[in-house]
């Protein structure tokens, strides 16, 4: 059987030919997770079998980046082995890191390297180089790190040289709700003398605090406060499940959404309160997804359920600010979702997807006006809110990845369901975080 979707060599060409995605799906693990897993690991003392590992571009950035500081990390068919250096363990590195383009390689390592007693250096991609640091850098200063940065328009980038010092715990109130900042601290707390206090705008995905407390951390929280308390080595489970990427999960949820007669099945997918935001709000957009929780499951410290999802009229909603970090990554997908609602969907305080990969905001209204989307872009203040006015469907069009996996991703989805055909330009930056995803895709619209 011919696959429902070629892509040849770099230029992808996405055929739509009422297509109706049905079948059940296992999904590789979570990516965000996954780093928190390889770092922790390192940190700890014993062996951790990871299973489910998610083998992409971004997990292999932080692999090698870890070996390169003196960590044995073996990969097997679908798991890895970590062989911990416990805290102090970690060694110089001979080269400088090249951390790729992944953003919470680089934002964790700094914290993990901020009070060792050797310098490294950071060095990034074209786009990891463009992203801002210093939301990272400024807080591990006043810890008592020493990292230097290229500065440039009031903020700093990579390359960063970090030179290991003692650190003091601070109280630290993030002024950008970010995961990997507040990551960042929590591991750089563990070499600090005093405890670290980490207070977010809003809370975020706490899956450091997961990790680190199944390490035997002394770690606690209380709102939105986390206090990590030094001390205490971190000893490893010896294994660690990795459930399904909700990120990933979020591009079939949306396309069995927006299309008539889906019937999906996505297994064991990560529930963590700070990630699901996306099935939250597509449920308030008339979304028919049902969770069931498996009675004997992998187990682990992160909730997972596996999805169901069929196909239905969806509904324009509003997303509030708060709501942003739990679907910040699958803000481009919920973007498409908006499309295909007849009614006005409005995402407020969407700022910060102007600083991921590439500016999503631009990448994906670029994209979507050209399928005949009216989209706008609302700015109150330092807020920005995105307006969409559904008009029920898209037109297929020439459309542009700019690099971006999520962007690349969102777009296969919306030329899927979208009347005519389309081109994606160049769909190989996918590899960063789910180099499957064709295939799996293909493995629905048999
Ligand atoms: C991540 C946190 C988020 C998210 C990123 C992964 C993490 O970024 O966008 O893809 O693993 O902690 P911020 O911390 O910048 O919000």
């Amino acid at each position: 059987m011919k696959p429902a979707i070629k892509s040849v060599g770099f230029m992808p060409f996405v055929i739509k030919e009422h297509l109706v995605p049905r079948g059940r799906i296992t999904l590789p693990g979570d990516k965000s997770i996954a780093h928190r897993a390889l770092i922790i690991s390192a940190l700890s003392r014993g062996k951790t079998i990871i299973k489910n590992f998610p083998v992409s571009g971004d997990l292999l950035a932080t692999a090698a980046a870890l070996s390169a500081l003196g960590v044995k990390v073996s990969c097997g068919n679908k798991q890895v082995l970590v062989q911990g250096r416990s805290l102090c363990g970690l060694l110089e590195p001979k080269k400088p890191l090249f951390v790729a383009d992944s953003g919470t390689t680089i934002r964790l390592l700094l914290g993990a390297l901020a009070g060792q007693d050797f310098t490294a250096t950071l060095t990034a991609g074209k786009y990891l180089s463009a992203r801002p640091m210093a939301r990272v850098n400024i807080p591990l200063r006043m810890m008592g790190a020493c990292i230097t940065a290229k500065k440039k328009d009031g903020d700093e980038y990579p390359p960063i040289v970090i030179s290991g010092n003692k650190l003091k715990g601070i109280s630290y109130r993030l002024p950008v709700a970010s995961a990997q900042v507040k990551g960042a601290l929590l591991l750089a707390g563990l070499y600090a003398k005093g405890k670290t206090r980490v207070i977010e705008p809003v809370r975020t995905r706490d899956h450091t605090e997961r990790m680190l407390k199944a390490f035997g951390a002394g770690i606690t929280v209380s709102g939105n406060s986390i206090i990590l308390n030094p001390g205490r080595d971190l000893i490893s489970p010896g294994e660690i499940y990795i459930p399904g990427d909700i990120s990933s999960a979020a591009f079939f949820l949306v396309l069995a959404s927006i299309i008539p007669g889906s019937n999906v099945i996505i297994r064991s997918v990560g529930l963590n309160p700070g990630r699901s935001g996306i099935v939250n709000v597509l449920k308030r957009m008339g979304a028919k997804i049902k969770a069931v929780y498996p009675k004997n499951g992998p187990g682990g410290f992160e909730p997972a359920a596996d999805l169901a999802v069929t196909g239905s009229r969806l509904k324009a909603a509003v997303v509030s600010p708060n709501e942003i970090p739990t679907l910040v990554d699958e803000l481009p997908v919920l973007m498409v979702a908006a499309c295909f609602t007849r009614g006005r969907t409005v995402i407020k305080g969407a700022g910060e997807l102007r600083v991921k990969e590439t500016d999503r905001i631009n990448s994906m209204s670029w994209n979507l006006k050209r399928m005949g989307a009216d989209i706008r872009v609302l700015k109150s203040g330092a807020r920005e809110s995105i307006v969409i006015n559904g008009i029920g469907r898209l037109r297929g069009a020439k459309l542009k990845s700019f690099g971006d996996h999520r962007t690349a991703m969102s777009m296969v989805v919306a030329a899927l369901a979208a009347e005519g055909r389309s081109e994606i330009d160049d769909v190989s930056c996918i590899n960063k975080s789910f180099p499957g995803f064709i295939a799996t895709l293909n493995t629905l619209l048999k």
